[in-house]
C-alpha cells in the first residue's frame, strides 16, 4: 500500500465516521426535553377522560358490581375512544393486566417498569420516534378498586371475571399499590429546528 493509499483509506474512514456521527445526530432528535406546554397539553387532554370514566364507574358500582364489570368493559374504551380526537390518542394499561388487549406499546414498558420499582413522579413525558409525545400518570389501588383488583374476590365477581378473562393477572393488589398507567399521546408542537 503506498502512502498515498494510507492516506485515502484514512481519508475514507473518516468520512465514514462523520456519516455515522450525522446518523446518530439525526436520530437523536427524538431526545430532545418534552416542552411544559406539551406536558400541559397531555394533561389536559387527558384529564376529561379521567373524569368521565371515574363518574360512570361510580355509577356503575351504584348498580351493583356485576354491574360495574359491564362498566370496566365496555366503557373505559368507549370513553378513551370518544376523547381520542384530532391525533390525540388515551387509554390505559398495565404490568398486571387484566384484558390483554390494554397491553403496553413499546415506550410505556419501561415508564411501567419505573413505577414497578417504586418511582412516585407524579407523571413521566417522553418525546417518541414518530414525532409525537407520550405522557403518563400512575394509577394506584384505592379501597373500592379491592373488590375486583384485592386478594379475597367475592365469588360472584371472581366467577365473572375468569369467564371474561381467563388469563387474568390482575388481582391480588392491596391499597397503595401500584396497578398501571394512564397513557396519552399527542403531536410534537411545531419546532424551528
Ligand atoms: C367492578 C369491578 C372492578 C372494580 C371495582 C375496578 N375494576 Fe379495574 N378493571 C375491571 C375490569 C373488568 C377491567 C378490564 C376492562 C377491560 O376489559 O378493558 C379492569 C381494568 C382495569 C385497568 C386496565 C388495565 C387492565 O388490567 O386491563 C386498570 C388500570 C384498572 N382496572 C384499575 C382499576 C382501579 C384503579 C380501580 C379502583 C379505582 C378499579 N380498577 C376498580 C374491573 C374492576
Amino acid at each position: 500500500m503506498t502512502r498515498g493509499d494510507i492516506s485515502a483509506t484514512l481519508r475514507a474512514a473518516s468520512i465514514r465516521g462523520l456519516i455515522v456521527l450525522a446518523m446518530v445526530a439525526a436520530c437523536s432528535g427524538s431526545e430532545r426535553e418534552v416542552k411544559e406546554a406539551e406536558v400541559e397539553r397531555a394533561r389536559t387532554a387527558l384529564l376529561p377522560f379521567k373524569n368521565e370514566l371515574k363518574s360512570t364507574f361510580l355509577k356503575g358500582l351504584e348498580e351493583g358490581p356485576v354491574e360495574a364489570i359491564a362498566v370496566c368493559r365496555e366503557a373505559a374504551p368507549e370513553i378513551a375512544l370518544h376523547h381520542s380526537t384530532s391525533g390525540i390518542e388515551m387509554g390505559r394499561t398495565s404490568h398486571r393486566l387484566r384484558n390483554p388487549g390494554n397491553g403496553p406499546a413499546d415506550w410505556m414498558n419501561p415508564l411501567l417498569e419505573s413505577y414497578v420499582k417504586g418511582s412516585s413522579e407524579p407523571y413521566r413525558a417522553v418525546v417518541l420516534d414518530d414525532r409525537r409525545v407520550g405522557y403518563v400518570e400512575p394509577i394506584y389501588i384505592q379501597k373500592p378498586c379491592l373488590m375486583c383488583h384485592g386478594e379475597t374476590v367475592a365469588p360472584v365477581i371472581a366467577g365473572q371475571i375468569e369467564q371474561l378473562y381467563p388469563g387474568d393477572l390482575a388481582v391480588g393488589f392491596e391499597e397503595g399499590d401500584f396497578r398501571g398507567l394512564f397513557w396519552v399521546t399527542i403531536p410534537l408542537e411545531d419546532e424551528e429546528q
